[in-house]
């Protein structure tokens, strides 16, 4: 694993990236600031390697840019209705920062820090303390991300963290797929291990119903190309302006397999798995064009995101899995993203 200085904020923060190799060629490029998986170079079908993430060459483009490229997101990932909640009979108001709702940990995010970060074995090990009081969320929280790359082509993400206080948490990494390196992703296809997907209001929110994937456009239970149904005459895909819902995936604590993403093109698979209940499908609907890596463009619909989760507005959900990280107890939760060549 080596490190070198890949720019500074506009702060005057010094930005390192990390490289993190395996002996079959694959590597990861990944910056402290954020957590951002910066690169992700992995094998081809073709005797070669693609990048199969999207992001950019300089930290200010990670800073100016909307879209969380790439970067751990938190407190809670996605979104907070109303962007208020209540624990133990005190109400937290929270930064509006998706309309009236918040999103992705609010203006000052996970994803806009300067982690501590050190190697520890395989593993390159970010972490962090989050303040009581940060986006006005409480509890003093320590964060601890670890990234390693295997020999099995895998990039595995650990999350653990610890509070002194009861606080909400739902972390996840925002990485934008490309099995192409670029282009549109709509003739990548998914598969996705779920029968229900939670409902969005027209913000994106989830209302706390849950509905059948079966027979509908999100009906992700063989592979199939992303683009196929996806200007479906449909309330959900209007309300997502596209795929932007979390999947229901089995409720077992264990590591398990959530999704399939396969480019007949370059002949990557990429397979999710977590220990978590949800993943947002997010099919980079807002994604506007704009400058990428080494000169590529990026545009609307050339990434998948596979956020693994806990659900959306949990807090205002009751019956959806629980979100709140109680004083001593420990947050532990592991997504892996392996790449083969063969499905
Ligand atoms: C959300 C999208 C949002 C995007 C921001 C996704 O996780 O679900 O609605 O636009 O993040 O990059």
């Amino acid at each position: 694993m080596t490190n070198f200085v890949f720019g500074k904020t506009k702060d005057g923060e010094n930005v390192r990236a990390w490289r993190l190799a395996n002996s079959r060629g694959a590597h990861a490029v990944i910056l402290d600031y954020g957590c951002i998986v910066q690169a992700l170079s992995v094998p081809n079908a073709h005797g070669g390697f693609t990048d199969v993430v999207l992001g950019y060459d300089t930290v200010a483009e990670y800073e100016d840019n909307d879209g969380y490229f790439g970067a751990v997101i938190g407190r809670i990932a996605n979104r907070i209705g109303k962007s208020e909640f209540t624990l133990n009979g005190k109400t937290y108001r929270l930064a509006q920062n998706d309309g009236k709702n918040h999103l992705h940990g609010g203006v000052k995010g996970f994803d806009k820090f300067v982690w501590e970060a050190r190697q520890e074995g395989n593993a390159l090990v970010f972490t962090r303390f989050s303040p009581d009081g940060e986006e006005n969320y409480p509890g003093n929280l320590r964060v601890s991300i670890s990234y390693e790359l295997t020999e099995e082509n895998e990039l595995r993400i650990t999350y653990d963290a610890d509070t002194d206080a009861d606080t909400v948490i739902n972390l996840t990494n925002h990485s934008y797929f490309n099995l192409d390196g670029g282009g549109t992703v709509l003739n990548h296809y998914l598969q996705i291990f779920a029968d229900e997907f939670t409902e969005n209001d027209e913000g994106c929110l989830p209302t706390g119903r849950f509905l059948k994937t079966a027979g509908t456009p999100f009906d992700f239970s063989e592979p199939k190309p992303v683009g196929r149904d996806i200007e479906a005459d449909d309330i959900q895909l209007k309300n997502g302006h596209g795929y932007d819902h979390n999947f229901v995936l089995s409720d077992k604590v264990e590591l398990k397999k959530a999704a399939v993403l396969y480019s007949p093109k370059t002949g990557i698979s990429m397979t999710t798995f977590t220990m978590l209940p949800g993943m947002q499908l997010y099919s980079a609907n807002w994604l506007t064009p704009r400058k990428g890596k080494l000169g590529s463009l990026i545009d609307r619909r050339y990434a998948i995101c596979l956020e693994t989760q806990m659900f959306p507005n949990a807090l205002a959900i009751p019956h959806f899995p629980n979100v709140v990280l109680k004083k001593d107890e420990h947050y532990h939760s592991v997504t892996i993203y392996r790449f083969d060549t063969t499905v």
